[in-house]
């Protein structure tokens, strides 16, 4: 069913409504906090609030503005279809607020799901997740509450950290029951709406105790109001926690090992491409994640991987432990070849050259610029004195705040022909649609001559490219020159 067309589920409330809209809370079935209003709790919530009308449906942040936007028509965050599951709950069981009090005072069922990024300072900087955000959101939860609670984490934690959330909860002096489950989030971003709404699974990790089973199957009870009951996976609670680990170190794995064969490719003049489809045709290998790329971004991958290294190196598995870190390594390359690439493909100098970057956004269909090869590609430009166009059809705002205080000529414009008329080349750094089918013609034509493509996401037709009068550098394939 397509997102727009969408139906929100009949359910019938003899509801007494507020002058404001709000329904009295009596008349829901139960209450849902969420806690952290980002990429993960908004459109979780949203897809529960529009799928259960019988639960009403609190998210707070301590971000005022984010808030704000949430209430707003301009969402924080930009995703296919969230905008009209918002806009179908909010104001009659969804609601965006800044009074985490209120609602954990108010709440049945807590999700945890702020930020865990990598921590950049103390024992571990650079690699273990950085803990801070969650542990204050564990010591609200346990001051405020005067109920018992179920907490889900949601955010994507270290295994075992379940645990240190129970400690801090039930520590001395408070004799209120929570019962903590792991339920990791697998949308990605640019299809987290149809992710939620048809996910390959759900994951719910609990306590195997009589009280951890009757709170799994409550969590479970609300998932099965649209997910079959197939799809939703039950588990120790820490199979769970280290499930989501898993899953994301796998998926970068798959990336980095089709990027290493693609470097492979440019030696041998065997087409990545090609080889993807032999070995994707494997059913024991799949067809799914083996597009050779200028690297894997955003918030996720590098940091779960990290946080996994950590964990094994935690644990005296030395080996483990490199085994994984090579993922990110190769990522690393990944990105420093291209930009060398680019180097030694236009004589060997960039300087004063305008340079425009077609996309910023780690992936397309999002906004999110967290760990985008963009940033990297951009900052080793602006080194080698380029002048840098940037245009990307959602992430120029959050390009303009990675950006600020770089040194260096950089342009943002909204439009790719405006961006790259001038240019003496044109690196595609992200896999927006619009970009396979622009008029390349027009482009060549607006260019300084000899005109470069490089294409770091292999989007184009390198061939028709080659016809119009470009010099093209795809990824793990001959380049295309008229040299
Ligand atoms: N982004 C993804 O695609 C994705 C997918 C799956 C899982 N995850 C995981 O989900 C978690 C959240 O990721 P995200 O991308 O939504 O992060 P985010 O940074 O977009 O959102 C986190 C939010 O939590 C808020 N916050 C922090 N501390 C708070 C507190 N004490 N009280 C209230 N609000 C607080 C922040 O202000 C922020 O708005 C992370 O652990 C991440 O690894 C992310």
């Amino acid at each position: 069913m397509g997102i727009t067309a969408m139906i929100r589920p009949t359910f019938h409330m003899s509801g007494i409504k507020k002058e404001n809209g709000e329904r009295m809370d009596n008349k829901f079935k139960k209450t849902i906090l969420c806690i952290g209003a980002g990429y993960v709790g908004g459109p979780t919530m949203a897809m529960i609030a529009h799928k259960c009308p019988q639960y009403k449906v609190n998210v707070v942040d301590i971000n005022p503005e984010r808030i704000d936007q949430w209430n707003s028509d301009n969402l924080p965050i930009y995703e296919p279809g969230l905008h009209e599951i918002v806009v179908s709950a909010r104001g009659i069981n969804l609601f965006f607020s800044t009074d985490v009090e209120k609602g954990i005072k108010e709440s049945d069922i807590i999700f945890v799901s702020v930020n865990t990024p990598t921590k950049t300072f103390g024992v571990g900087a650079g690699m273990a997740a950085d803990l801070q955000y969650w542990e204050k959101t564990a010591r609200q939860i346990r001051k405020y509450s005067d109920s018992p609670k179920i907490i889900v984490e949601k955010s994507t934690l270290p295994v075992k950290t379940a645990q240190a959330m129970e400690r801090i909860l039930t520590a001395k002096g408070k004799s209120v029951h929570f019962e903590v489950l792991s339920n990791p989030e697998f949308l990605a971003e640019g299809t987290a709406i149809k992710d939620l709404e048809t996910p390959d699974r759900i994951l719910v990790g609990s306590n195997e105790t009589p009280e951890g089973l009757k709170a799994r199957e409550e969590l479970v009870k609300i998932y099965a109001e649209w997910i079959p009951r197939d799809r939703i996976v039950t588990s120790n609670i820490w199979s769970s926690e280290l499930s989501k680990l898993v899953a994301n170190a796998f998926l970068a794995q798959r990336i980095s090992s089709v990027n290493a064969i693609s470097r492979l490719c440019e030696k041998t003049d065997a087409d990545i491409n090609e080889v993807s489809y032999a070995i994707g045709m494997d059913s024991r290998i799949g067809n799914k994640f083996l597009n050779a790329s200028v690297g894997f971004g955003g918030s996720c991958f590098q940091k779960d991987i990290l946080n996994l290294v950590y964990l094994c190196r935690g644990y005296g598995l030395t080996e483990v432990a490199d085994y994984w870190e090579s993922v990110v390594r190769i990522n690393d390359h990944q990105k420093e070849s291209f930009v060398l690439n680019m180097l030694t493909a236009m004589f060997n100098t960039l300087a004063e050259k305008r340079i425009c970057l077609l996309g910023f956004a780690f992936k397309a269909d999002t906004g999110d610029t967290r760990e985008t090869p963009a940033l990297y590609i951009a900052k080793q430009l602006l080194e080698e004195n380029a002048e840098l166009v940037i245009s990307d059809p959602k992430a120029l705002e959050n390009a303009k705040k990675d950006l600020k205080g770089v040194n260096g000529k950089i342009t943002y414009l909204e439009d790719p022909y405006e961006a790259a008329s001038g240019s003496h080349a044109v690196a595609i750094v992200t896999e927006w649609e619009e970009y396979r089918n622009l008029n390349y013609d027009k482009i060549y034509s607006s260019m300084q001559k000899p005109a470069f493509l490089f294409d770091g996401r292999n989007v184009v037709d390198h061939e028709k490219l080659y016809q119009i009068g470009f010099n093209v550098y795809p990824i793990g394939k001959p380049a295309l020159t008229h040299f």
